[in-house]
This record gives structure tokens, C-alpha cells and sequence, in this order.
């Protein structure tokens, strides 16, 4: 070996050649015993990423040869840090919460020493249909890469979309959910807790069937880098409706001076997702003293991030609603349907208040909307191109 090293004229020689030459017989046989059993993996390897890639593999196949040469090459890494092309999995709600109570939870590029493009995850809290995705496929077009969906559905609803839609396999596993009780936090920790396990999720965002965006992809991307808090609401009400429903059971762990109260729909980035996944300090409580007069949905994560977490948080959201309606007492907030969508109305909705962002004054303070009602979907995809900057 350190002769054919050193040797200039040796070094040259054709491989086979510089094998026997430095190589005993008995190794030579070894050597290429081993050889086949690596070309033997390597194929059989390829067979299975073939099998599994079959359609990507088609749809990219002349991307491959007009430019290849210059898409950077997968890193060694991709294959233990790539999420699971279809949501849906057999692990049990207490092994899921686990698994995802010690994932990574570094922000940006600095915490992993692999290239990584930071995701957005949407996670839709949903009876099951998604009337208004027409919309939400639009504004997801063109963005591949930079997002990743989860469906919290019925349990037995089975979601029937094709495979060029973002909703494609992307039903998590679920079970039953009851307005305002313990068992809707339990499907936000379950979203969460799938969405983490895919390491390149960076923010967190709850939405639901009658949800809707009202700004293009980018700039919803972009607020969220660039903002240095996450926007769940969580403020102290004096109230009937806030200190009211706190039970004294729920002390030392939660004081009422601590109780926070906040709507449900949240953005969170990776270290508050793992927070509320890996609780198992605060839910006890809530579980036992958070009964009906108290919405779970409404104190649970807000009570919690607000002792665990305060200085990550903007106490606001970013899901505009409108409560308007029906008076102040009113249970839920109004539905609009296709005769309130107009241009007024929907600039309204973009940029008709303020708010602080990054400690400084914005009207850019809603980045979805609710409630919308499926008669709405053909005025919104109107509007959307001119409006809302997408589609
Ligand atoms: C599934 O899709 C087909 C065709 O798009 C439609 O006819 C059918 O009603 C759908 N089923 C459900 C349960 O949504
Ligand atoms: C985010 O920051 C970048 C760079 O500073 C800036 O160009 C962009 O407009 C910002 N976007 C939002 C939505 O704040
Ligand atoms: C949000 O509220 C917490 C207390 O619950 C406070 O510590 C934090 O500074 C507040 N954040 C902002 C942006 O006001
Ligand atoms: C934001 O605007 C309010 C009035 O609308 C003003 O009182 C406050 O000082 C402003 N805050 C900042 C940080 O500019």
C-alpha cells in the first residue's frame, strides 16, 4: 500500500490491476465479495426509493436533466432528518407526545448543523370537510418546501383528496373533540406533536375549516421569521368570563393573579410547541378544575405559556374575528358568507387596526380570518389575485 502510494508510475495503474498487485488472493476474494454486496444494497436501495419516489421521480425527471448539475446534492443528513410523506401512523397519542417532547427546538439555521429550510406547519382543527381549501391550495401554489399541513379531523371522517392536492395523505391521526372541553387541547397537542416530529417545522399555526388567509404566502412566512414573539393571545381578564372561571383547585401550580384567558387559535414556534407537548405539569389541573363554565381551549395553553414562556409572547392573535354580531354576550362570533365579501370588507380585515409588532406600531396585525362559510369560497377566489395578493 505505501509503495503504490509513493510510487508515481504504480499509481497510475488500472484499479483491477492495483488490487491484485497489493492485495493476497484470499483478500482479493473478501474485497470483492464485499463489492458485490455493496452494489447488491446500493440497488436494491434505489429499488425501494424508486417504488417510493415513483411519481416524483416522473414529475421531476426532465427538471434532472436540463439543470441537475446544479441543485445541490441531498446531504447525508436527509435521510434521518426527512419527515414522512404521509401523516397518518399507528403510534399511540401517549408515545406521540413523548416522541415529541424531546425534539429539537432550536430556532433558525444556528441550532442544526445541517442545511435546513425552515417550514411553516398549518394545522387545520376540523369536523372533517374543508369547503374553503380551494383557496387555501391557491395560496399554498408555488411554495413547495416551505410548508407542511396536518388535519385533525372526526375520528371516522375519511378525507377524499387527490394527489396533486396539499391535502394529499395529510390527515393525522384523530379522535373526538367536544366544544370547549379538555379533549380540544388534547387535538391541538396532538397536531403539534406531529408536526414536530418533522424537524424542519419551524412555526406553528392552528387553523380551522372556516379559517381563511388574507395575505400571499411570503408575507406570511416573513412575519412570522421576522417577528420575536409568537402571537398567542393570553391576557388577564377580570371578568366573569376571565378570573370567573378560575377554580381555586388549580393552585400553588396556577394562581389566580397567573390565570390567563385568550382565543384559541395560536402561532407558536418550535420551543413553545415542545413546551405544551411536554406538559405534564399544568394539564393535570386543568383537566380536573377546567370543566364546562371554563373552556379549556380558552385558559389551557394560554395560562401556561404565560408562567412558562411570558417573554415569547405578543399576548395577541393573528386570526381576526368579529364578535361583534350578536351583541357582547354572543357564544361565537359571526359567519360571513358570499353576499359580506367585498373589497372594502376584506381590506378591512388586512389592515384596518393597529397592533404592536417588534415593539413597534403596525396595521399588518391579521394574517387569517374567520369565520367563513362554504358560500364564500367563489367571491374569495375572485378577489383573491387583486385582493389578498395571491391566486
Ligand atoms: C370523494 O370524491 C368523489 C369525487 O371527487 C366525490 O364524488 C365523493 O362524494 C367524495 N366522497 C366524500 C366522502 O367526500
Ligand atoms: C422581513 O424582514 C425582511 C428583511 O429585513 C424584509 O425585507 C421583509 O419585508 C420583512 N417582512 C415582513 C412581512 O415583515
Ligand atoms: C405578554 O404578557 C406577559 C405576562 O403574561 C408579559 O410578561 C409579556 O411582556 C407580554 N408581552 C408583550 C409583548 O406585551
Ligand atoms: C403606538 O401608537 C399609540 C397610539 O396609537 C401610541 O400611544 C404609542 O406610543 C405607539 N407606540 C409606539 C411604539 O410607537
Amino acid at each position: 500500500m505505501v509503495e503504490s502510494v509513493e510510487d508515481g508510475k504504480q499509481a497510475t495503474l488500472p484499479a483491477a490491476q492495483e488490487q491484485r498487485r497489493v492485495l493476497p488472493a484470499g483478500m482479493l476474494k473478501i474485497f470483492l465479495a464485499f463489492l458485490l454486496l455493496c452494489v447488491g444494497v446500493a440497488l436494491s436501495a434505489f429499488g425501494v426509493f424508486l417504488a417510493r419516489h415513483a411519481v416524483a421521480v416522473a414529475a421531476t425527471a426532465p427538471a434532472l436533466f436540463l439543470g441537475a448539475a446544479q441543485e445541490p446534492e441531498e446531504g447525508p443528513m436527509e435521510r434521518w432528518t426527512r419527515a414522512p410523506s404521509r401523516a397518518r401512523h399507528a403510534i399511540s397519542d401517549e408515545e406521540l407526545l413523548w416522541l415529541a417532547s424531546f425534539a429539537p427546538r432550536a430556532r433558525g439555521q444556528s441550532g442544526y448543523p445541517f442545511r435546513r429550510v425552515p417550514k411553516l406547519a398549518f394545522m387545520f382543527l376540523t369536523h372533517g370537510p374543508l369547503p374553503l381549501a380551494p383557496l387555501w391550495e391557491r395560496f399554498f401554489r408555488g411554495n413547495e418546501g416551505r410548508y407542511s399541513i396536518y388535519v385533525h379531523t372526526m375520528p371516522l371522517y375519511r378525507a377524499n383528496f387527490t394527489s396533486d392536492s396539499v391535502f394529499y395523505r395529510r390527515q393525522i391521526p384523530s379522535k373526538a373533540v367536544e366544544w370547549g372541553q379538555m379533549s380540544m387541547c388534547d387535538a391541538e397537542r396532538r397536531l403539534l406533536a406531529n408536526a414536530l416530529l418533522d424537524v424542519s417545522n419551524e412555526w406553528f399555526v392552528l387553523v380551522s375549516e372556516s379559517c381563511i388567509p388574507v395575505f400571499d404566502f411570503s408575507t406570511t412566512y416573513q412575519y412570522f421569521q421576522n417577528s420575536s414573539q409568537s402571537f398567542v393571545m393570553s391576557i388577564d381578564d377580570p371578568g366573569r368570563d376571565g378570573r370567573g372561571r378560575y377554580n381555586l383547585g388549580m393552585s400553588p401550580e396556577v394562581e389566580i393573579y397567573q390565570w390567563r384567558k385568550g382565543w384559541q387559535w395560536f402561532q407558536v414556534d418550535r420551543e413553545l410547541a415542545v413546551a405544551i407537548v411536554k406538559d405534564t405539569l399544568y394539564y393535570p389541573k386543568f383537566e380536573q378544575f377546567c370543566r364546562p363554565g371554563c373552556y379549556a381551549d380558552e385558559h389551557y395553553i394560554q395560562t401556561m405559556l404565560s408562567i412558562e414562556n411570558p417573554g415569547s409572547l405578543a399576548n395577541r392573535t393573528v386570526t381576526w374575528v368579529d364578535w361583534s354580531r350578536g351583541g357582547p354576550n354572543a357564544a361565537h362570533p359571526a359567519t360571513f358568507g358570499g353576499g359580506d365579501i367585498t373589497e372594502e370588507f376584506l381590506r378591512g380585515v388586512r389592515e384596518g387596526e393597529t397592533c404592536l409588532y417588534n415593539g413597534q406600531n403596525t396595521t399588518v396585525c391579521h394574517l387569517f380570518a374567520r369565520k367563513f362559510a362554504p358560500s364564500a369560497l367563489g367571491p374569495l377566489l375572485e378577489l383573491a389575485p387583486t385582493v389578498l395578493g395571491f391566486g
